[in-house]
C-alpha cells in the first residue's frame, strides 16, 4: 500500500470508519458517495418520477401578488419557482385555480375550464407550467369533481327546472332527506343539514359540504362523461396530474357513500384517461382519515398516491404525545395492506388544519420531528407552503376559520413582506418580521435552513421513495425508528416521543457496523447483531449504516 493510501486509511479511521458509532459529519468518509445531482436528474425521468419527488402544495392567493392588488396569483407564483428550485421541490400541487364565488376558498367551482380572474388568465397557466416544466417541476392541480359551485352554469340549469336537460346533474329530493340517496346520514361535513330548499325547483339539493355546494349526481352518465372531461381538459393543457378533492364520495348510496364500488369503478376510469398521458399521476384525498388502502386499487388500476394521513395530519400524533403507537400502526398499516406498487403520500399539514407549528405548540424540536418522520418513511412527502418556515398561524378570517393556516407567504420583512406592494387580502401571520424567507436564509438554526438540510439530504437517493422499509422492535411504544434500503445504501431514522431521553436497543440482525449520523440529533452505536440508540426528549435521529 502506497503512503498516500495509508494516509487516506488513517485519515478514514480519525474519521470514525473503524468503529460502529456514528460521530456525525462522517458520512462521506464511511460511506460510498455517487453524484447526487445527476442521481437526482435521472430520477426525475421515467414514470417513476413521482415516487422521489418533493410536492410543494401552494394556495395561489397566498403564495405572490404580481400585481400590488394584495391577492396573490399566477405570475406571482411564476416569479417564484426559482426559489422552489432551489429549496429542492420538484413538483408543485395547487389548490383549486379555477372561476369561484369563493364560498369554500375555491373549492366550489363556478367554471371547470378557466382561471379565477383574481389569478390571471388560462394564458398565465400556460405560462406557469411551461416555466416549471422548463426547470423540470412538475405541476398538478386539484380536481374537485364531487361538487360545483351554486353558481356554476350547471347548478344554474339544473335549479330551473323539473324537466331541464341537466335536471338529473345534482342530487335533488321533495324532502330534505332522501333513503334511498343519503349517505346513511343528512348531516353535512359544514353546518347542519345536508339538503338546501331550492326555491325555484321548490325541492332539495345534497350538498355534503358549504350549501353553496352542491354535489353532483354521478349516476347520471352525462355527468360522469363531463367530469371525465374536464380532466382531459387540463392534461391537454400539460398539467402532470391531480390531487382528487373527497374523491371518495362521488356517489351516494342509502347506507355508505364512501368509497362504493360505483365510485371505484369512476375511479378506474379516471385513471384509464390519465394513463393515456405518459407520466401522469393521480394522488387521493381519502375520506377515510386513518385508512387510504381502497384508494390504491390493485396498485395499478386506481390512485399512484394517497394521502394517508393516520401519523399525525388531523391528530397531531406525530408533533406530541408521548407514545409512537399510532405512527407505528399507520406505517404498518401501508407496509400490510397496501397492494404492491402503491406509494405513499406523506404529510404533516394542509390548508384544512392547523399549521405545522402550531400543531407543534411552537415547538420547533416536535415540528422537526415530525418533519423527520414526513421526509424519512417510504413514501412521497407533500410539504405545505410555509411549512418550511414555520410560518406562525393568522387571526383573520375571510372564509373560515382555516384562513388561520392559509396566510400569504413571508419573503422578506418589508411591509408587505415581499408578498403585496398592496394590502394583503388576508393578513399576515404573527412574527412576520422574523420569520420569513429572508431571516430565516441568514439563520443556520432556522426551520428554513433545517428544511434546505433535510431536503437535500433526500437528492437523488432512490431509497427513500422506493427502497424497503422495515419497523425496528426498540421494546419501548416512546421510540419509533425504521430501516430504510436498497441495493446502494441504508439508513436508520428514529423518534422520540418521550419529553426525556432514551436509549433503547435495536435488535436487528443486520443493521451493518458502520453508523453516521446525517440529520438530528443523538447516536447510534452498531455492534453484531444490533444497536444502542439514544436520542435526546423529543428529539429524532437520521442515520446512515451498514
Ligand atoms: C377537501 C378540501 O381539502 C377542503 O379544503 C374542502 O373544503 C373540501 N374538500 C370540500 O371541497
Ligand atoms: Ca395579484
Amino acid at each position: 500500500m502506497s503512503r498516500a493510501s495509508l494516509g487516506l486509511l488513517s485519515l478514514l479511521v480519525f474519521l470514525g470508519g473503524c468503529g460502529g458509532d456514528d460521530d456525525g459529519g462522517s458520512e462521506s468518509a464511511k460511506f460510498p458517495e455517487k453524484d447526487w445531482a445527476s442521481e437526482a436528474a435521472k430520477l426525475q425521468e421515467g414514470p417513476d418520477w413521482y415516487r422521489h419527488a418533493l410536492f410543494y402544495e401552494v394556495f395561489v392567493r397566498s403564495y405572490q401578488d404580481s400585481n400590488g392588488d394584495g391577492i396573490g396569483d399566477l405570475a406571482g407564483l411564476t416569479s417564484k419557482l426559482d426559489y422552489l428550485k432551489e429549496l429542492g421541490i420538484d413538483a408543485i400541487w395547487l389548490m383549486p385555480i379555477f372561476p369561484t364565488p369563493f364560498k369554500d376558498s375555491g373549492y366550489d367551482i363556478s367554471d371547470y375550464r378557466g382561471v379565477n380572474p383574481d389569478y390571471g388568465t388560462l394564458a398565465d397557466f400556460d405560462a406557469l407550467v411551461a416555466a416549471a416544466h422548463e426547470r423540470k417541476i412538475r405541476v398538478i392541480m386539484d380536481l374537485v369533481l364531487n361538487h360545483t359551485s351554486n353558481q356554476h352554469a350547471w347548478f344554474t340549469e339544473s335549479r330551473s327546472s323539473k324537466t331541464n336537460p341537466k335536471a338529473d346533474w345534482y342530487v335533488w329530493s321533495d324532502t330534505p332527506s332522501a333513503p334511498d340517496n343519503g349517505c346513511g346520514t343528512d348531516s353535512a361535513v359544514f353546518g347542519d343539514s345536508a339538503w338546501q330548499l331550492d326555491p325555484t325547483r321548490n325541492q332539495f339539493y345534497f350538498h355534503r359540504f358549504y350549501p353553496e355546494q352542491p354535489d353532483l349526481n354521478y349516476e347520471n352518465p352525462e355527468v360522469v362523461s363531463a367530469t371525465l372531461d374536464v380532466a382531459r381538459f387540463w392534461l391537454d393543457k400539460g398539467v402532470d396530474g391531480f390531487r382528487c378533492d373527497v374523491i371518495g364520495l362521488l356517489y351516494e348510496s342509502a347506507t355508505e357513500c364512501d368509497l362504493i364500488p360505483k365510485t371505484q369503478a369512476y375511479i378506474r376510469e379516471l385513471r384509464k384517461v390519465v394513463d393515456e398521458y405518459p407520466g401522469r399521476v393521480l394522488v387521493a384525498e381519502p375520506s377515510n382519515l386513518t385508512d387510504a388502502t381502497g384508494y390504491l386499487g390493485n396498485g395499478s388500476d386506481m390512485f399512484h398516491m394517497a394521502f394517508h394521513f393516520g401519523y399525525g395530519y388531523f391528530w397531531g400524533f406525530s408533533f406530541g404525545g408521548h407514545d409512537a403507537s399510532a405512527i407505528t400502526d399507520t406505517f404498518q398499516k401501508s407496509l400490510s395492506q397496501f397492494p404492491p406498487g402503491a406509494q405513499d403520500a406523506l404529510v404533516i399539514g394542509s390548508h384544512d388544519v392547523p399549521r405545522a407549528y402550531s400543531a407543534a405548540q411552537g415547538d420547533d424540536t416536535r415540528h422537526r420531528r415530525a418533519a423527520a418522520i414526513q421526509l424519512s418513511m417510504k413514501g412521497t412527502p407533500f410539504l405545505y407552503y410555509g411549512e418550511e418556515l414555520a410560518l406562525r398561524p393568522g387571526s383573520e378570517k375571510v372564509v373560515d376559520l382555516r384562513d388561520y393556516a392559509r396566510t400569504p407567504m413571508l419573503w422578506n420583512a418589508d411591509p408587505g413582506h415581499g408578498f403585496t406592494t398592496g394590502k394583503p387580502w388576508l393578513a399576515f401571520g404573527q412574527e412576520a418580521d422574523a420569520f420569513n424567507v429572508t431571516a430565516e436564509d441568514a439563520d443556520p438554526a432556522s426551520m428554513l435552513s433545517f428544511y434546505r438540510d433535510a431536503l437535500a439530504l433526500r437528492r437523488g437517493r432512490a431509497v427513500w421513495g422506493t427502497g424497503e422499509m422495515e419497523l425496528l422492535e426498540t421494546g419501548t411504544k416512546r421510540v419509533f425508528a425504521v430501516y430504510r434500503s436498497d441495493d446502494f445504501m441504508a439508513y436508520v431514522s428514529a423518534v422520540n416521543m418521550s419529553e426525556e431521553a432514551e436509549s433503547v436497543e435495536l435488535t436487528r440482525p443486520d443493521l451493518g457496523s458502520r453508523a453516521a449520523r446525517v440529520l438530528g440529533e443523538g447516536k447510534l452505536a452498531l455492534r453484531s447483531g444490533g444497536g444502542t440508540l439514544s436520542l435526546p426528549g423529543q428529539g429524532f435521529g437520521i442515520f446512515r449504516v451498514k
